[in-house]
């Protein structure tokens, strides 16, 4: 067996795995890290499997960068493209066209690399599963070695700290009190809502007054909002759900957009796509409602959809910072791995 260079509990899989202080020092680490250009061997020897269910570019080249800089190398794992497709069910007759179990594959990878990351988005077929995140709560248990969600069911952690890197470089270190805001936005395809759940779980952990702008039929589920609101009063604010799009934006100072599929996507998709692409199609955001603003940072994790999630005109706007934002994700992830392979002091 290989040798393990750092414990499962370590792993990074979720946002709730680490503790405030935790990102906070995660964050101040990356910050350092950028700031010094940093590229040395500390990993020189490791390697990371990076397991890509799903497609990437950002995740992909940025922790493949995030290596390199580290002196560490990785291989890429996509299923079905240079890799024998995977079953992800349990307890299935494999006598299909999937060759081989994640459950040895996972574990077998296990026994190559240090560092196991992870994408497996949502299967939009089971709300409970998709936010149980059973299919990486699956891998996390075939692995012998710490994991990385870069984008699961429910969350996508690195993602979150990337904003929060970016929240904390735009608000010079003050994000407490500023007003942080989600607003849905209409897109042709129904996408997951791990990344709203993971945006604003970081912003309420930074102290932020944080609302969620959506249409009533988009409201995230009642377990997402809890915990927000949890987080929120323990860092002394608040999460306020509204859904009045232009008074949301009033005095913002994030505008986080993004689109994310209604609930109603598990048990009648047509009336989503409706809903999504129709009636609540006037939720692009404009310069018109970024206005309404204290001149608000425009902030999105890429890919985004021109001219249906947000307006050409506030996308090439000096106050767009979803390019650093991306950067950034290369930065935390640098520092994620030197905390998972113990190499942070
Ligand atoms: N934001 C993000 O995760 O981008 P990719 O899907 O391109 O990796």
């Amino acid at each position: 067996m290989t040798e393990i260079l750092a414990d499962k509990t370590s792993q990074f899989v979720h946002l709730s795995d680490w503790d405030d202080a935790t990102l906070l020092d995660v964050l101040g680490h990356a910050r350092k890290m950028k700031e010094e250009h940093f590229r040395k061997p500390v990993a020189s020897g490791k390697m990371l499997g990076l397991i890509f269910l799903n497609p990437s570019l950002r995740t992909r080249i940025s922790f493949e960068t995030a290596a390199v800089h580290l002196g560490a190398g990785t291989s890429i794992i996509q299923p079905g493209q240079g890799t024998w497709t995977f079953e992800t069910q349990t307890g299935v007759i494999m006598d299909g066209d999937r060759t081989e179990h994640l459950k040895e594959a996972v574990q077998v990878i296990s026994r190559y690399v240090d560092v196991i990351g992870v994408r497996a988005f949502a299967g939009m077929k089971s709300l409970d599963e998709d936010m149980e995140d059973q299919l990486l709560r699956d891998i996390v248990s075939y692995a012998t070695v710490p994991v990385i969600n870069m984008e699961s069911a429910r969350e996508h952690p690195c993602q979150a700290l990337a904003d929060g890197l970016t929240m904390l470089e735009r608000l010079d270190g003050k994000p407490k009190d500023k007003k942080f805001v989600l607003s849905w936005a209409p897109h042709p395809k129904p996408l997951p809502m791990a990344v709203p759940n993971s945006a604003l779980e970081m912003a309420a952990r930074l102290g932020m007054e944080v609302t969620l702008a959506c249409p009533p039929e988009m409201t995230l589920p009642d377990t997402v909002l809890d915990k927000i609101r949890a987080h929120a009063s323990r860092n002394g604010s608040q999460l306020h759900v509204e859904q009045d799009q232009q008074a949301a934006f009033r005095d913002a100072d994030i505008i986080y957009g993004k689109s994310w599929a209604a609930p109603i996507v598990y048990t009648d998709p047509a009336a989503e796509e409706k809903l999504r692409t129709d009636t609540c199609r006037n939720w692009t955001i404009t310069a018109d409602l970024m206005s309404a603003t204290r001149k608000a940072a425009f902030m999105h994790c890429l890919p985004v959809r021109r001219n249906v999630v947000v307006s050409d005109a506030v996308l090439d706007s000096a106050d767009a910072i979803h390019i650093d934002q991306a950067e950034n994700r290369l930065h935390v992830q640098k520092a994620v791995l030197m905390k998972l392979m113990r190499l942070m002091s």
